[in-house]
C-alpha cells in the first residue's frame, strides 16, 4: 500500500471513531471539515517514511502514529486561524473553520482533534505497548510546552521574540515528532533522529517563508504575504530571496547527511530530495542576493 493510502485510510477510520454514536452534528462534520482535504501530509509521510527505513515492523503503529501527529497539526491550524491568533478566512483552498461553522466549534474541533492524537495512540499500543509510551511522550513534548507547538504560538505574545526558539517551536517540533515517532513506532531509539527533523524543520520554514512571500492566495489554498502583514521575523527579509533559496539548500544538506544508520538510509534521502524539490516555489531560484527585494 502506498503512503499516502496507509494515511488517508487510518486517518478516515479514526475521524469515524470520533463522530461515533450521539455525537452533536456540526461537530462532528467539522472534525472532518478540519482534516480534509489534506494539504500535503508532509509530517505524517516523513514519519512512515522513517518508519519504513527502519524495517516498519509494526506497521499499524506506524500508521497510528503517522496520524495522531497529522490530527495534531490540523488541530494546530484550526486554532492558528482563528481570530485571537492570526484571523485568516482561508486554509486548504477552503474557508477557515471557524468561518465555515463557528468560533466555539472551531476552538473544540481543535481540542477534539489533539484529545484524538493521544487517544488513536493508547488504542494502538497492543503488544508494544512501550513503544506507544514513548509515542505518546513524544507527541506531547512537541505539542504543549516548553518544546512544542503551544510555544512557538506563544512566543507570538512576548514583546521581545528568541526568533530560533520562535521557529524550532511552532515549526520544527511537529517535524522532530515525525523523525522520531517514526522511528519509535518501529522500534529504534528516538534521540539520534532529533537532528533530521530539526533540521527538515528549519528547511521546511525557510520555504514557507518563501511561498509567503512569493506565492499568491490562490496557489497557497491561505492567505499570502502573512509574515509582512504581521510584522513576523522571516528569512526572505533577514536574507533576500537568493539569500533564503541558498540556506534552504544548505540546511536540506545537512539534514540529508543527517540521516542515521538505517537499512533504508538511501531511500530515504531521495525521499527527503523529491519532496524538498516541491518546497520552493518555481521562481525563487536565480533571483537578488539583496534582502528585501
Ligand atoms: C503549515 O503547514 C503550517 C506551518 C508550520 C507553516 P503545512 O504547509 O504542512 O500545511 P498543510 O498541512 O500542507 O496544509
Ligand atoms: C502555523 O504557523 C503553524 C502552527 C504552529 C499552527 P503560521 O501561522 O506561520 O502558518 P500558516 O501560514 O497560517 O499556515
Ligand atoms: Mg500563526
Ligand atoms: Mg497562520
Amino acid at each position: 500500500m502506498r503512503i499516502s493510502e496507509r494515511i488517508d485510510a487510518t486517518m478516515a477510520a479514526a475521524i469515524k471513531a470520533g463522530q461515533g454514536g450521539v455525537a452533536p452534528a456540526k461537530l462532528a462534520a467539522a472534525l472532518e471539515y478540519a482534516v480534509t482535504p489534506g494539504g500535503a501530509r508532509i509530517r505524517p509521510t516523513i514519519l512512515t517514511s522513517v518508519a519504513m527505513a527502519c524495517g516498519d515492523d509494526r506497521p499499524e503503529l506506524t500508521n497510528a502514529a503517522a496520524v495522531a501527529l497529522e490530527v495534531i497539526h490540523c488541530a494546530s491550524l484550526v486554532h492558528d486561524d482563528l481570530p485571537c491568533f492570526d484571523d485568516a478566512d482561508l486554509r486548504r483552498g477552503k474557508p477557515a473553520l471557524h468561518r465555515a461553522y463557528s468560533e466555539p466549534l472551531a476552538v473544540l474541533a481543535g481540542d477534539s482533534l489533539i484529545i484524538m492524537g493521544f487517544q488513536i495512540l493508547a488504542r494502538a499500543a497492543g503488544d508494544a505497548p512501550a513503544r506507544a509510551l514513548n509515542l505518546i511522550d513524544i507527541l506531547g513534548t512537541r505539542t504543549g510546552m516548553p518544546f512544542g507547538i503551544c510555544a512557538g504560538q506563544g512566543w507570538e505574545s512576548e514583546e521581545n521574540i528568541d526568533l530560533s526558539a520562535y521557529h524550532q517551536a511552532k515549526t520544527g517540533a511537529l517535524f522532530i515528532a515525525a523523525t522520531q515517532m517514526g522511528a519509535v513506532a518501529a522500534g529504534q531509539e528516538a534521540e539520534p533522529w532529533e537532528e533530521l527533523g530539526a533540521r527538515i524543520g528549519e528547511a521546511f520554514q525557510v520555504a514557507d517563508d518563501l511561498r509567503d512571500a512569493l506565492c499568491d492566495e490562490d496557489t497557497l489554498g491561505k492567505p499570502a504575504g502573512q509574515d509582512d502583514l504581521h510584522g513576523r521575523p522571516n528569512a526572505v527579509a533577514s536574507y533576500g530571496v537568493a539569500g533564503a533559496v541558498k540556506r534552504f539548500d544548505d540546511i536540506l544538506g545537512g539534514a540529508i547527511s543527517s540521516i542515521p544508520a538505517c537499512p533504508g538510509e538511501a531511500a530515504l534521502a531521495q525521499m527527503v530530495r523529491a519532496y524538498a524539490d516541491k518546497l520552493v516555489p518555481a521562481g525563487a531560484r536565480g533571483r537578488s542576493t539583496v534582502p528585501g527585494e
